[in-house]
């Protein structure tokens, strides 16, 4: 069990690369069954974890953040931005899929796959992974950010300057419905 009360300075944070995927299926894995519960149906986590997942190309656009506990070396959150068009989804999510670059000078830049480890949320390290993304997108030329964000994300955003666009259905399988937010955010 992780010692919730130790110090948020204990943790680092890099870019993922390809040899980091198994490690990050399984925390999407673990925080989108444990920390879904109190806002979806048992039903709709099936649904989500289909639609959600690894996006190898945030990977390989170095726009994917990881951060790991110091003290244990275990990987304890993740999230990324992207200058491509994809609000939201893995690499499976076809439908929703589109690789097109976004222009800083008219297009929103996307917040993408955030994820906390069960074991390590409510330390700031959600917050510490928009942080990092902001500054990167604001680095080159975007001046708003936007996310389809899931019922359990929304509360993180809403507390980071984020509001509500537009809410949407995400997905639909067999006749049960998952919500998605888009929210925005000026860069400023
Ligand atoms: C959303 C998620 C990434 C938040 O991660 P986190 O590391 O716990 O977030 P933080 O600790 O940085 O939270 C910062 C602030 O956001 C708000 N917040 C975050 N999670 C919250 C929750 N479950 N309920 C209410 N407020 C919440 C709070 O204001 C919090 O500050 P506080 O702890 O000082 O009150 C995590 O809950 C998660 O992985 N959820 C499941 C996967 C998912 O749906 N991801 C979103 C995809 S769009």
């Amino acid at each position: 069990m992780t010692d919730r009360s130790s110090p948020r300075s204990g943790f680092t944070h890099r870019l993922a690369v390809p040899t980091d995927e198994a490690e990050i299926a399984a925390l999407m894995d673990a925080a989108i069954g444990e920390l879904q519960k109190g806002f979806l149906s048992p039903e709709q986590i099936a649904v989500s974890r289909a639609i959600m997942g690894l996006d190898r190309t945030l990977i390989a656009d170095g726009t994917y953040f990881l951060i790991h506990d110091t003290e244990t070396g275990r990987l304890a959150a993740s999230g990324g931005w992207s200058r491509r068009a994809t609000l939201y989804g893995g690499d499976h999510s076809m439908a929703q899929r589109n690789d097109a670059l976004l222009r800083p000078d008219t297009d929103a830049a996307r917040i993408r796959a955030m994820y906390t480890h069960p074991d390590f949320i409510r330390r700031g390290l959600g917050r510490r992974v928009l942080a990092l993304c902001e500054t990167a997108a604001r680095a080159e030329g975007f001046t708003r950010l936007e996310m389809g964000a899931t019922l359990a994300g929304v509360p993180l955003y809403e507390a980071c300057g984020y509001s509500v666009i537009e809410p949407t259905i995400g997905a639909e399988m067999n006749g049960v419905a998952v919500p998605v937010i888009r929210m925005g955010k000026a860069l400023i």
